[in-house]
């Protein structure tokens, strides 16, 4: 089975820290959250992915050189211009020949969902499009479904603007498409899956849902970044797990780290208090630093407070001063 993975947009939602890594290469648990996504997939009985790439592709050949991801061949699709999700799904796909029935994945999603199970449904079903759902209690901000008790999607609506929600299923980010989605997809103008092609399919009776109660978290907004990395920790994940603390990085004896996650190199001197944080790699946190409830990959001057902030690469908090609910340096948009 092949699998189409979405790892292209800009990471908006996740900047200052996408100006310098694009959003799939961010680690949760220290590894890149397409690895373990790849992972996932190749549990569930995908043996190669394909790769939607386009803004910033050149981290992603980077970190796989060999063109692997385990015992997962990798195929990188390179878009000439964004095609938003639904171009660059048919981007991807004819690129690498899929002719066969393919699974499709946001890049940002982690959850413990069993893809096998999704597939097989999707053949039990006999449908054209199955998309994975979840139960969330606020719906707006996701695609939303409205579902039969025999799993057919009747209508699906991207965004909804709150208190229209047709129900509190939302596409959860992984498909299991027919070839013959693709032929509704436009070729090589910006289409968008959720919005112009997956209420044509519900209408014409092809789409499915499968609703499941696994862990699923959508990492692309801060605060959902900063609980995927969290959840690392705390034994609630099926099979991803990690230690706090990476092996490369420089932790001072007498800094305190409480449910936090220092990454690859990152440096903490004495004194510094870290809670509820997740340090990335290339963060410097000098002597008597304080960061709770913060992501940061910048440095962090001594005796600075930080809170509820996020600090990219460029970052810099000067020693002594008081940092509460600010991005740095502040996005363009
Ligand atoms: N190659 C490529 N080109 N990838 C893209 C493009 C593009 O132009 N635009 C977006 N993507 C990728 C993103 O990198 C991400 O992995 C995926 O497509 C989805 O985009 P997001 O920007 O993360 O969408 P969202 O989180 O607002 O909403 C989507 O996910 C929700 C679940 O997490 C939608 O699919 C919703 O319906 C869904 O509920
Ligand atoms: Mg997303």
């Amino acid at each position: 089975m092949r699998a189409v993975v979405l790892v292209g947009g800009f990471g908006t939602r996740l900047r200052p820290l996408t100006y310098s890594t694009p959003k799939p290469m961010l680690p949760v648990g220290h590894r890149p959250m397409i690895a373990r996504l790849v992972d996932r997939l190749g549990r569930g009985g995908v043996t190669e992915v394909v790769l939607a790439l386009g803004f910033k592709p050149e981290p992603f050949v980077e970190a796989f050189p060999d063109g692997r991801c385990g015992d997962v061949a990798l195929t990188y699709a390179v878009e000439p211009e964004p095609l938003d999700t639904g171009g660059a799904i048919r981007f991807a796909a004819e690129f690498a020949g899929i002719d066969e029935t393919f699974v499709v994945a946001n890049g940002d999603v982690m959850t413990d969902l069993d893809v096998a199970g999704l597939v097989s449904a999707h053949r039990d079903f006999g449908a054209e499009a199955t998309i994975h759902l979840i139960a969330v209690d606020d719906p707006s901000s996701f695609g939303v479904v409205d579902m039969a008790d025999d799993g057919a999607v009747q209508a699906f609506v991207e965004k909804p603007a709150p208190g229209t929600e047709p129900s509190n299923l939302i596409n959860a980010g992984t498909y299991v498409f027919e070839p013959s989605v693709l032929d509704r997809i436009p070729a090589g103008r910006p289409t968008s899956i959720e919005r112009d092609t997956f209420p044509g399919i519900a209408t014409d009776g092809g789409m499915f849902g499968v609703a499941t109660d696994d862990y699923w978290i959508d990492a692309g907004r801060p605060e959902f970044y900063r609980a995927a990395n969290l959840d690392m920790l705390s034994g609630i994940r099926q099979h991803d797990r990690c230690d706090p603390i990476a092996p490369t990085a420089s932790v001072d004896a007498q800094a305190t780290i409480r449910n936090s996650l220092v990454g690859a190199g990152a440096s903490v001197a004495a004194g510094a208090t870290i809670v509820d944080s997740v340090i990335l790699p290339g963060a410097q946190l000098a002597a008597d630093a304080s960061v709770i409830e913060s992501l940061v990959m910048g440095s962090i001057g001594q005796g600075a407070e930080v809170t509820g902030s996020v600090i990219g690469a460029d970052g810099v908090v000067t020693a002594n001063s008081t940092v509460d609910g600010t991005s740095l340096p502040a996005p363009d948009a």
